[in-house]
């Protein structure tokens, strides 16, 4: 493993951002399972307010931009299939000199065309002339059904056009859930969204070192938060991929801990769940580690257990392997270790059938990751959720076990108690096995107490 101290992004392997080419294919792809004399309908997102007049930053709807790569708010992408033809058609806001001085710039219809590859662009008053057009006499609308404010719109527009049945116009019957589909896409990486993911992991394992290097005993979770999002950004990747949960002591005991607003005390584990997201693509990092650099006796034997427990997981991956296969690997090493440090006791088969580690293993071991932290894709591969998908190539997914020990459970000893451990890496499925994705953030005892020793 190379520790990194300084490194400008030049300096950083892989890509940055895919080729427009790239989602015109994914858009080729859609055609591809969609029926002739057909229309599909993906929407962006909206600004979300924040208070008053101000806003979150601007995340776009991840469907609409593996589609097409466009970043503004309030779009709408038209596949339609019709006659041998295949038209990708963008709507999207207008050019206006006004707004723009306001609130920043806009593609516009021209540009959407020469560097998005849509073969049409217009603005968006024109959905309500067009669509019309486009959904008379085709048999089939493929549309998100999660998407309320857009079925609601499609319901809208073909009510409209059944009105108007008796001029002779005829209205799609068959309406297709077109999620299912782009989640089978997505769940699959191709060269260049691994590259992306690649580079995104890289930069998140610099934060993660950067963080490791600036943690010290009196100061706040917040503090830390702000070294990550530094180095995220200093290298290219401007946002968070979800908010960074910086949780010192106890704190890691709360899955989900964001508040990040207390003081870093001697003696306590800090666990920093965080990864940056370059171009829409996701890290999701997880390391934890000794505020004041050294790890006490209980903790490096917690630790100790929950890093052998990953390792042995991740060896264990290639393809045709399932989470469940990896989950019992995971259950039964933490069950062992966690008798042979006499926080359970009892036969280790019972212990087993009583999935007793799970008071302490509280979450799932992984997921899926992509353009979402949780990524899409079906876990299981029938209606009846008793089938677990099998690993392929090009998936992408974390192992991220962990140990959670309260301060408020009385049931364990005294040295245990404050602490929560997870160690997590992002890992893609390759022909051959795997490959981790998480080469720079350090992970064993010795890796972490000796970066730690370089303050910067
Ligand atoms: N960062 C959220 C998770 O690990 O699932
Ligand atoms: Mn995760
Ligand atoms: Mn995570």
């Amino acid at each position: 493993m190379t520790i990194v101290h300084e490194t400008i992004s030049t300096q950083l392997p892989g890509i940055t951002c895919l080729p427009m080419s790239d989602f015109k294919t994914h858009r080729a792809k859609f055609f591809n399972k969609m029926e002739t004399n057909s229309i599909a309908f993906f929407s962006a997102a909206g600004e979300v307010t924040r208070s008053n007049d101000t806003e979150y930053a601007f995340c776009q709807n991840k469907h609409f931009y593996y589609l097409t790569g466009f970043n503004e708010p309030d779009a709408l992408l038209v596949l339609l299939k019709k006659d041998n033809s295949e038209q990708s058609i963008l709507f999207s806001l207008p050019k206006d000199k006004h707004h723009e001085i306001w609130h920043g710039r806009r593609v516009g219809q021209d540009q959407a065309c020469q560097h998005y590859n849509f073969d049409q662009s217009f603005v968006l008053d024109e959905l309500t002339r067009l669509v019309p057009e486009y959904l008379n006499d085709l048999n089939q609308v493929y549309f998100c059904f999660d998407n309320t404010a857009m079925s609601q719109q499609i319901f809208t527009w073909l009510s409209l056009l059944r009105a108007t049945v008796r001029q002779g116009n005829k209205v799609p019957e068959v309406l297709v859930d077109a999620s299912p589909i782009i989640n089978d896409f997505r769940l699959i990486k191709s060269a260049n969204e691994l590259a992306v993911m690649r580079q995104v992991n890289y930069i998140s394992g610099l934060a993660h070192q950067r963080a490791m290097q600036k943690t010290a005993v009196g100061k706040f979770e917040y503090q830390i938060e702000t070294e990550l999002l530094h180095e995220f950004s200093r290298h290219g990747a401007r946002h968070p991929a979800y908010a960074s949960i910086v949780a010192g002591g106890d704190n890691a005991n709360i899955l989900h801990y964001t508040d990040n607003g207390e003081i870093l005390k001697d003696n306590e584990l800090l666990l920093i769940d965080a990864g940056g997201e370059l171009s829409g693509y996701a890290a999701d990092i997880t390391r934890t580690f000794p505020v004041n650099g050294k790890f006490t006796k209980p903790q490096k034997l917690l630790y100790q257990l929950v890093l052998d427990t990953q390792l042995t997981v991740i060896a264990a991956i290639k393809p045709g392997i399932t989470f469940i296969e990896l989950n019992k690997i995971a259950n039964e090493y933490l069950t062992q270790g966690l008798i042979d440090l006499a926080i359970l006791s009892g036969d280790l088969t019972q212990l087993l059938i009583d999935k007793a580690c799970k008071k302490y293993f509280i979450h799932g071991l992984g997921h899926w990751l992509g353009l979402d932290v949780h990524d899409v894709g079906d876990y299981h591969i029938n209606e009846n959720k008793e089938q677990c998908r099998e690993f392929v190539a090009g998936m992408v997914l974390t192992i991220e076990p962990g140990l959670y020990m309260p301060n408020d459970d009385y049931d364990l000893d005294e040295k245990w108690r404050g602490i929560g451990i997870r160690i997590e890496d992002n890992i893609v499925i390759t022909e051959q096995g795997y490959e981790n994705l998480t080469v720079n953030s350090p992970k064993t005892v010795n890796e972490i107490e000796a970066l730690m020793n370089h303050k910067i």
